[in-house]
């Protein structure tokens, strides 16, 4: 069952950038050509959200890379869903591999903010990808289906998540998947999702890869039936060749 929802580009920035080099890749990407029919999200670090908000074209709409569990308040250091609501930031990645293994979140965690971003009208990036040692163990699906349930256990309304598939291995190594590697598993956690959500779900979701994304693999990933677009991180911070993976949703079309 291939996909049926628009095309997804997400760039995700990362700790990268200076208020300069943020200025410059605006620049790049208001200049930048874009297929009408894909739909495109940048990631800024939180404290560029706003001049990035105040100097990008509407034509892409703007991310944060993480949010607090909750209603905001007396904790310190954290951003709350409602004030990415109040600088007009429409969606959060969540569940993203460095978060989960360099800071530690875990499913619970992550899956508490999914719900709460989603009941304040923050659309999520939910993230998910295997470890290189679960993989070489026989684990990527298991792994994989682990972390789709915490999300399902606490998302309810779907429409407005994207599923993000990054292997952990692949994520800013040049070591990306094959587009096998990566139609089999957004084929399976597809599959995932008919069973254990709803077979309309599954059909409407956007199942995007990310790892290791760049200009020249992107098209013949671009081709396989369930991989609906990308999460891009390095190449997203140089605006032709963000434009270009944005792009190849016309090798798609041709594969279609
Ligand atoms: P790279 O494209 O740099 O491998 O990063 C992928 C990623 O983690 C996007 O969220």
């Amino acid at each position: 069952m291939a996909g049926s929802g628009k095309f997804f580009v997400g760039g995700n920035w990362k700790c990268n950038g200076t208020k300069d080099s943020v200025s410059k890749l605006v620049t790049e990407l208001n200049a930048a050509t874009l297929e009408p029919d894909v739909d495109v999200v940048v990631a800024p670090p939180f404290i560029y959200i706003d001049q990035v908000k105040s100097s990008l074209t509407d034509r892409i709409e703007v991310s944060a890379q993480n949010v607090w569990i909750g209603k905001g308040g007396a904790y310190t250091g954290e951003i709350s869903a409602e004030q990415l609501v109040d600088i007009g930031c429409q969606w959060v990645i969540l569940g993203h591999s460095e978060r989960r293994h360099i800071i530690g979140e875990d499913d619970e965690f992550i899956g508490k903010k999914a719900a709460y971003a989603l009941s304040q009208n923050v659309k999520v990036i939910a993230c998910i990808g295997e470890l290189l040692e679960e993989r070489e163990a026989g684990k990527t699906f298991d792994v994989c289906f682990k972390q789709m349930k915490a999300f399902a256990d606490s998302i309810t309304n779907w429409a407005d998540v994207v599923v993000a598939y990054e292997p952990v291995w692949a994520i800013g190594t040049g070591k990306v998947a094959t587009p096998e590697q990566a139609q089999e598993v957004h084929a399976a956690v597809r599959d995932w999702l008919k069973t254990n959500v709803s077979p309309d779900v599954a059909s409407s979701i956007r199942i995007i890869y990310g790892g290791s994304v760049n200009a020249a693999n992107c098209a013949e990933l671009a081709k396989k039936e369930d991989i609906d677009g990308f999460l891009v991180g390095g190449a997203s911070l140089k605006g032709p060749d963000f434009a270009t993976i944005i792009n190849s949703v016309t090798s798609k079309k041709v594969a279609a």
